[in-house]
């Protein structure tokens, strides 16, 4: 492991008996695991609640085809993973691993629409309890299971998945470089991964400007991962960790209406909470406003990958 492990208790502050790793936490060491920001990120009670009434459990952004209307979030969010499903292209029963699977909507909408059966991990203990409730409630308990996990360190076996996503997660990596290696790893042969996020601009070709807004940003939403690649490194990250690349997609006219929307719908709500408390209690909403600030800086892609 490469984060010291220390027993602790979960957020809910009981101290847990399950065996599982989630009742432990893992503290930042040299440059390493960042659970204390990453809780900070998703786990305040204002983060939470936006994500949930907001974004109705998922964490990501949405796919709007050119003629829809930007307002309807929910519909791009589930045509992404629409697009996630058919990229990944794998036949019904096929084992699929979901790296940074948060409340596990993404699992939810693959094993649904595509008969995939998915493993989610995460590194936040209440995002894999709340995976595991909601997908009790969905009656998809048999074909998505959720467990404790960085997926820098992941605990499966060689070849043991037919594909692999990370819907969003990269940016959060500590090392890119190792995690796209351990997604290699846990692919079989021919195995698939897909690679859906934000990826900033070459830090020279930015504007002095642009890096004064983007350096505190990636910091408050503790984003290590992004500040290590870019549009120019993320390919040879990626082959570099043994992938075969079928398809790097510049999808960022497809997620810009939802960030002009979500934009549009909480710039003013944001500015009124500021008034009643920092920025830190409102990182879902931070989020939203300063990743519409810093767009030009941003592109969003779509990656295809084969382990051959
Ligand atoms: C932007 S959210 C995306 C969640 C989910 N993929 C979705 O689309 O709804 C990023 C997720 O990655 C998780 N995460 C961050 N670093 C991780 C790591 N090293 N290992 C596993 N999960 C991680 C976070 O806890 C969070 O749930």
């Amino acid at each position: 492991m490469t984060a010291a492990a220390v027993g602790g208790d979960d957020d809910s502050g009981h101290h847990g008996s399950s065996g599982l790793r989630n009742t432990w936490r893992v503290q930042m060491v040299s440059g390493e695991l960042d659970l204390t920001g990453l809780r900070r990120v998703y786990g305040r009670p204002g983060s939470r609640l936006f994500y949930r009434a907001v974004c109705r459990n998922a964490r990501h952004w949405g796919w709007t085809e050119p003629g829809q209307s930007k307002w309807r979030c929910w519909r791009a969010q589930r045509q992404l993973e629409g697009v996630l499903g058919r990229k990944l292209a794998l036949p019904a029963g096929s084992r699929v691993l979901d790296a940074g699977c948060g409340s596990g909507v993404v699992a939810r909408e693959l094993a649904r629409r595509f008969g995939v059966r998915v493993t989610g991990v995460d590194v936040l203990d209440f995002h894999v309890r709340e995976a595991r409730r909601l997908s009790v409630r969905a009656a998809l308990e048999d074909r998505t299971t959720f467990s404790w996990g960085d997926y820098h360190d992941l605990e499966f076996a060689d070849g043991s998945f037919d594909g692999a996503y990370s819907m969003e997660t990269l940016v959060h990596a500590y090392d890119p470089a190792r995690a796209l290696a351990e997604f290699h790893r846990v692919l079989r042969p021919g195995g698939r991964l897909v690679l859906l996020g934000p990826v900033g601009a070459p830090r020279e070709e930015m504007s002095p400007e642009g890096r004064a807004v983007l350096g505190p940003y990636l910091d408050a939403m503790s984003f290590p991962g992004a500040k290590r690649y870019d549009t120019r490194s993320l390919n040879e990250l990626l082959i570099g960790a043994g992938f075969r690349i079928e398809e790097a997609l510049d999808a960022t006219a497809r997620y810009r209406p939802t960030s002009d929307a979500l934009y549009a719908y909480f710039r003013a709500p944001y500015a009124l909470l500021r008034l009643f408390g920092p920025a830190e209690r409102w990182l879902g909403m931070r989020s939203v406003v300063e990743m519409y600030q810093i767009r030009d800086y941003v592109s969003w892609y779509v990656h295809t990958a084969v382990k051959p």
